[in-house]
């Protein structure tokens, strides 16, 4: 009878942890992962000043010099460890057609009979954390709490700047509340008397999700996405699963506030790929010429959008922390971004100064002539001078190293960022890295070929996940590796939104397509992107309004040369035309990709996604 307060005692559980399926769902999972400890996360900047320490003394991060990067530090990964696992991700439901073809499956009975040994004895030797977490602002009708069990402090203290991490969470849960469980090992026991390494991991690698009994469980990783359970695994891939049951959208989205030089105030969500620009975009400064128009943060990487009562499209971030790339981000490309890690920072796999400090790729770019620095600790701990770049093409920084930093560090996160409301979405961007064929911006003619745009996004693939880089994938939505279930009764899912919000008599918003990678001859980029990114926005917001013109051609409406504003900006026609002209033949090609891309989909696909592209292939002859 008094079995959940035994189990608390045992568990050494906290008189705040009143949770009954939590104190026995830890029970369960202390007992197969037989820590040597429990610490219970109260989420305190004591405690995380006292793990950081505790990451220090043990290898795993180096202090960065107080004075040039205050109460931050540096973790440097495993080899092995230094991205998102796709090959090794997991969507479980019952049946295969729900997960569809575009995700790894296997049946739960099996998945979790190959992982019970796996787990059995994982955390031997090391502390188990139960990390509590609330995605979005605590106790909005909107949010949802995870619990996240990890033998990871590194974990640990990521989780408290990326969520709303701690104690309050628990008050909420209360007694009864119901949370989504994640199960986290870096999969690395220790026997007794063996010395740990710094960054422990397992070769053998699972990143498994059962969407039915929506549960995480992920094996053998500490990086990012696979280990951060509150981010993918939670935030896109079980939410998605709970949006298409709910009637709510769950996306790999930015949320930016745009105000215009007459102070009025819109809210863009855009789907951009991983490594694709999203940070960058939410946090953007125009450039010279264009000082009347502001842009604000409300998220960087994942949106959740639902129906408000006037039948608009209200956005969340769920998250409280970026986890962005470090390489290209200067002073120039992002100001925003270089500001908020001015401290307060966790840096992982970017290279470290002989002075205490981080350093990375393009990071000399924002001075012309600033020197590169003559000598680096790689993010593997080797020797780098730029002479041995040169010979050897060794990168100090590894493409995919990040920052995690709180949202509270960017000086310009919108005010409304943890309003639990929302914001209300005026358009959608959808954006692929194509170095040919796609356009630099185009406006979809309505919903369905909206949606269209979206499904058969390509992009080139990043170092954002483990595997080439470079090739061009179908990316529908960019969360190709993110969609919780069928990507067929993902389309179909948008599609009945709009149709619901139509029926309510409210204006959609609208959508557009963009592409800021189109490549010359000379293989560089054409578009300056970052902050010049402005000008296409300005375009999509007087679009919004209803006062900018455009030119209609295969795929919808963009603007022709003298549509954008060009102050302080030398961009001739000769080159707006190269980043913009549609060739019939490649869109003949791409137009090939889309119907592959069906074909594998087929079984569910939606009616009127195929149609559109029967119609664009006709006009094309
Ligand atoms: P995830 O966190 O992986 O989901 O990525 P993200 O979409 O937030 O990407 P991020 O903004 O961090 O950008 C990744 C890379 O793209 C960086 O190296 C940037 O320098 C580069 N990038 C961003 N915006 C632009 C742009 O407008 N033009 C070009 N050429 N590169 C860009
Ligand atoms: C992405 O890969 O899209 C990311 C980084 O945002 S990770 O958290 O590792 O998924
Ligand atoms: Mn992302």
């Amino acid at each position: 009878m008094n079995a959940p307060m035994l189990q608390g005692q045992a568990l050494n559980a906290p008189a705040w942890v009143k949770n009954a399926k939590l104190l026995a769902w830890v029970a369960d999972m202390a007992a197969l992962c037989k820590p040597e400890a429990i610490h219970w996360c109260d989420g305190s900047q004591e405690e995380y000043q006292r793990l950081c320490q505790q990451l220090v003394d043990a290898g795993t991060f180096r202090k960065l010099d107080e004075a040039k990067r205050p109460n931050s530090f540096l973790a440097l990964s495993d080899p092995g460890d230094v991205a998102r696992v796709e090959d090794r991700t997991f969507i479980c439901s019952e049946k295969q057609e729900d997960a569809g073809p575009t995700n790894h499956w296997k049946a739960p009975a099996e998945m979790r009979a190959t992982l019970q040994p796996l787990f059995d004895g994982c955390m031997r030797g090391r502390t188990m954390y139960v990390v509590p977490f609330s995605m979005g602002p605590l106790g909005s009708p909107i949010a949802h709490i995870g619990i996240e069990l990890s033998d990871s402090p590194y974990v640990a203290v990521n989780m408290k700047i990326m969520t709303r991490m701690g104690k309050a969470v628990y008050e909420v849960l209360g007694a009864e509340g119901d949370f989504v469980p994640c199960v986290h090992t870096v999969g690395a026991p220790l026997e007794a008397g063996q010395k740990d390494v710094a960054w422990p991991c397992n070769t053998t690698k699972y990143i498994v999700h059962y969407p039915e009994t929506r549960e995480i469980w992920s094996y053998g990783s500490g990086y990012g996405g696979n280990a951060l359970l509150g981010k993918k695994c939670f935030a896109l891939r079980i939410a998605s699963t709970m949006g298409k049951a709910e009637g709510w959208l769950a996306e790999h989205m930015l949320i930016l506030g745009v105000t215009s030089p007459e102070g009025k105030k819109y809210h863009v969500a855009a789907a951009f790929p991983s490594a694709c620009g999203k940070t960058n975009f939410s946090m953007l400064v125009p450039p010279a010429g264009m000082d009347g128009w502001k842009v604000t943060t409300i998220g960087d990487d994942i949106a959740w959008i639902k129906p408000g009562a006037d039948g608009r499209l209200y956005a969340i971030n769920p998250e409280a922390g970026y986890f962005g790339v470090a390489p290209g981000t200067n002073l120039l490309t992002n100001p925003n971004c270089m500001h908020s890690l001015d401290r307060d920072v966790i840096f992982t796999n970017v290279a470290l100064t002989d002075d205490g400090d981080v350093w990375w790729e393009g990071m000399e770019q924002d001075v012309p002539g600033k020197a590169l620095p003559a000598h680096l600790t790689d993010w593997q701990g080797r020797d780098w001078t730029p002479e041995i770049a040169k010979a050897t093409g060794a990168k100090a920084a590894h493409p995919n190293s990040r920052f995690t930093v709180a949202a509270t560090n960017n000086p310009a996160l919108d005010p409304a960022w943890d309003d639990p409301k929302g914001v209300a979405i005026d358009a959608f961007i959808f954006g692929g890295r194509r170095s040919t064929t796609v356009p630099l911006v185009t406006e979809a003619r309505n919903w369905i070929e909206g949606v269209y745009a979206a499904a058969t996004m390509g992009s080139e693939t990043t170092a954002a996940a483990a595997g080439q880089q470079g090739v061009v994938r179908r990316d529908p939505f960019a969360m190709l590796p993110f969609a919780g279930y069928n990507m067929s009764d993902y389309f179909q899912h948008w599609l009945d939104l709009g149709k619901k919000l139509e029926a309510s008599g409210a204006a959609l918003p609208k959508t557009y397509t963009t592409n800021w990678f189109r490549k010359g001859e000379d293989g560089k980029f054409v578009w300056p992107g970052y902050g010049e990114n402005m000008r296409v926005l300005k375009w999509i917001i007087e679009r919004v309004e209803g006062r900018q013109g455009g030119e209609s051609h295969l795929t919808g409406t963009s603007p022709a040369y003298a549509d954008l504003d060009w102050s302080g900006l030398d961009f001739s026609a000769a080159q707006f035309d190269t980043v913009t002209q549609t060739d019939p033949a490649a869109w003949k090609r791409e137009l090939q990709l889309h119907a592959e891309l069906f074909d594998q989909l087929k079984q569910r696909l939606p009616q009127e996604l195929d149609a559109t592209r029967r119609q664009l292939s006709e006009q094309l002859g």
